[in-house]
């Protein structure tokens, strides 16, 4: 189905954390219709090898695009690094990707030292090695990979001693080395935000790239001439949706939590996509 003016702007990640960048969508352009895709039941995508990534994220933005999605965000770095060429090869509306933000970062400095925190395949994959060699030059980066990190804000746990005991682990090393900007790395992290800057101090700059991927978004409807025109609510005509293939009635609960309203969360189709995979407790963190 081809989307229109009118249809949702379409939105995955592996898990809730896109709606950090859905946050600042619905910010910008209030009007919009979205349809969101937190792929719960398969997160974290952190650990998982890059061609299941691929394979995977090629399913979701097909299940998109079948819904009428008129372009495609891909909140989450992880799946960006691994897979953000193919989509845009393989699927013709406009595919927005995110990556972290070494290049604000590096501009920004004043130590000359700078962490990231991503996942263990976000910092492993070649268009972050791409990102640090053409805009971190003359620039120390530690980039730290956070496992189970975004297992902590899928959980719906913020605050609780396990998830600031993860972060000041990763942290706090970075600290040691004379880091003065930290750059968040994953979508999931936007929303733990409070803690890791409580852990890092005040002196710390946290730059979360969140912001500037909605107006990426806003710029890219604009020039497609697919933004939802002044005098219509896209949205009246098509309430937001998340679809899920976690647990429903959980995954709705952390949405609501994060997202501060209720939602309309329904469990996903089954995509069929290979390897069929699902995260069990013995090769989760
Ligand atoms: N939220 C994702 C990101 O931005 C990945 C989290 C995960 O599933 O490992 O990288």
């Amino acid at each position: 189905m081809q989307g229109n003016q009118a249809s949702p702007i379409g939105v995955f990640d592996s898990g809730v954390g896109g709606l950090a960048v859905l946050r600042e969508i619905r910010r910008l352009m209030p009007r919009e219709a979205v349809l969101y895709i937190a792929d719960s039941g398969f997160a974290p995508y952190g650990d998982r090898p890059a061609e299941w990534i691929e394979a995977r994220s090629i399913a979701l933005v097909s299940h998109l695009v079948a819904c009428g999605a008129k372009a495609v965000v891909i909140a989450c770095n992880t799946a960006t690094g691994v897979s953000a060429t193919t989509l845009r090869e393989r699927f013709a509306l406009p595919i927005i990707a995110m990556e972290p933000a070494v290049k604000l970062a590096a501009a920004s400095t004043k130590s000359g030292v700078i962490g990231v925190l991503a996942t263990t395949r976000t910092l492993a994959s070649p268009n972050y090695e791409s990102l640090r060699a053409r805009f971190a030059v003359g620039i120390e980066v530690l980039s730290q990979p956070c496992p189970g990190l975004a297992n902590r804000v899928e959980a719906g746990d913020l605050g609780g001693p396990e998830t600031r005991a993860l972060i000041a682990s990763y942290v706090v090393p970075l600290l040691e080395k004379g880091i003065d900007t930290l750059v968040l790395g994953c979508t999931h992290y936007s929303f733990i935000t409070a803690e890791i800057q409580a852990i890092a101090g005040p002196g710390i700059q946290l730059i979360d790239p969140a912001a500037a991927v909605a107006r990426q978004v806003q710029r890219r409807l604009g020039d497609a001439g697919l933004l939802t025109p002044d005098a219509t609510d896209a949205r009246a005509a098509a309430p937001d949706l998340f679809l899920t293939s976690g647990e429903t009635g959980h995954v709705r609960t952390v949405i609501e939590k994060l997202w501060s309203h209720s939602s309309r969360t329904e469990a996903m189709p089954i995509l069929e996509f290979p390897p069929p995979v699902r995260v069990t407790s013995s090769n989760a963190k």
